[in-house]
């Protein structure tokens, strides 16, 4: 059984990368689990490169501070295994333009990026040969991922058609709850990487006092009643939701236990500092020791390049290059 998952180097991950994805990533870590952190993918988005470095090693840092054992499965960096590149275009040959025009995050992030990048219609391609290249089954990411996911194994099945059984078809699994953790000042609105809002974004290694506020802070509703209820109160349903993500318990069994806003929000801000406060103490160990993190890459890397090789001739020689 193969779990594969990605995450862009793209700045300081927030609890909706941890909820959604982090968190699963490490519950499912197992021999046979290979987890990447997605450069290219970044490359879609302009960084000055030094930034890009830093953030690169970020990530790492990030993943293994909240518990990927690198030592249990690979955590590489996708630059380095040239078969990413190479696979994306073996597969931007079999799909279509118009089955990359209806996904919903490219035509959301081309609305806000001016002087269109090819990289940004082609990015779900990319991302199902990650997918692909390592014989995935099981790829544990958030909900805005799941069309993307569902691409991936309309090309598998197309390519396997076409020219032959080739790769495994993958499938997406979500967690039950906290796969669309919305932002705390607009809860309408998913917490996002890309759109900054200050109190409305928990990062995974804010201190305590900084938790808090934004917990405290978050927008909710008049009607005074602690009930879930996402469409009509999709403040407090995400804060439910938040707390439901972290104590296993179902929100509306979470709702039944509390009369007032204040109450819940600080039992809220007090599990989500229990969760994280470990992990920033690791964070900032792990990004003392820079040499640790590239020993983690050049180990990881080749370890995926060993099982991305023969697939990636495999679909390759199926194309019928020589
Ligand atoms: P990204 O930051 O776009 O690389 O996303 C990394 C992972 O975090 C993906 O699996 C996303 O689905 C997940 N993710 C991003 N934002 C959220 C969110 N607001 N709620 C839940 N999961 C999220
Ligand atoms: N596109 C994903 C995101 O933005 C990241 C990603 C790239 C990914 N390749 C992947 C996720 C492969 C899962 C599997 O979150």
């Amino acid at each position: 059984m193969r779990v594969f998952s990605g995450i862009q180097p793209t700045g300081a991950m927030h609890i909706g990368n941890y909820l959604g994805a982090i968190k699963q990533w490490v519950a499912m870590q197992t021999t046979g689990s290979v987890y990447c952190v997605v450069d290219l993918h970044a490359l879609t988005l302009e960084t000055e490169p030094a930034l890009r470095r830093e953030q690169t090693l970020d990530a790492f840092a990030s993943l293994l501070a909240a518990g990927l054992d690198p030592s249990v499965g690979p955590v590489f960096l996708q630059s380095r295994v040239p078969y990413h590149a190479q696979m994306n275009w073996l597969l931007e040959c079999v799909t279509s333009f118009g089955e990359l025009g209806r996904m919903t995050q490219f035509k959301e992030k081309a609305e806000r990026q001016v002087g269109h990048r090819v990289g940004l219609f082609t990015y779900p391609v990319l991302m199902a040969g990650d997918i692909l290249l390592y014989e995935t089954n099981q790829v544990p990411v958030g909900d805005d991922q799941r069309q993307h996911i569902e691409l991936a194994r309309e090309i598998a099945i197309r390519f396997n058609n076409r020219y032959g059984d080739t790769f495994v078809v993958p499938e997406a699994v979500l967690p039950a709850v906290g796969a669309r953790i919305m932002d705390l000042q607009e809860p309408t609105r998913k917490m996002s990487k890309s759109v900054s809002s200050p109190l409305g974004t928990v990062y995974m290694f804010d201190g305590p006092a900084d938790v808090e506020k934004k917990i405290m802070k978050a927008v909710t509703d008049t009607d005074g009643e602690v009930r879930y209820d996402p469409d009509a109160k999709p403040g407090l349903s995400n804060l439910l939701e938040i707390f439901s993500a972290l104590s296993f318990e179902s929100p509306v069994d979470i709702a039944a236990r509390y009369q007032r806003y204040g109450d819940l929000k600080r039992d809220v801000a007090d599990a989500l500092n229990a969760e994280l406060a470990p992990l920033s103490r690791r964070y900032r160990e792990l990004r003392s020791e820079e040499g640790e993190i590239e020993r983690v890459i050049d180990e990881g890397t080749a370890t995926a390049a060993a099982i991305a090789a023969p697939v990636y001739h495999r679909a390759a020689h199926a194309m019928g290059l020589l």
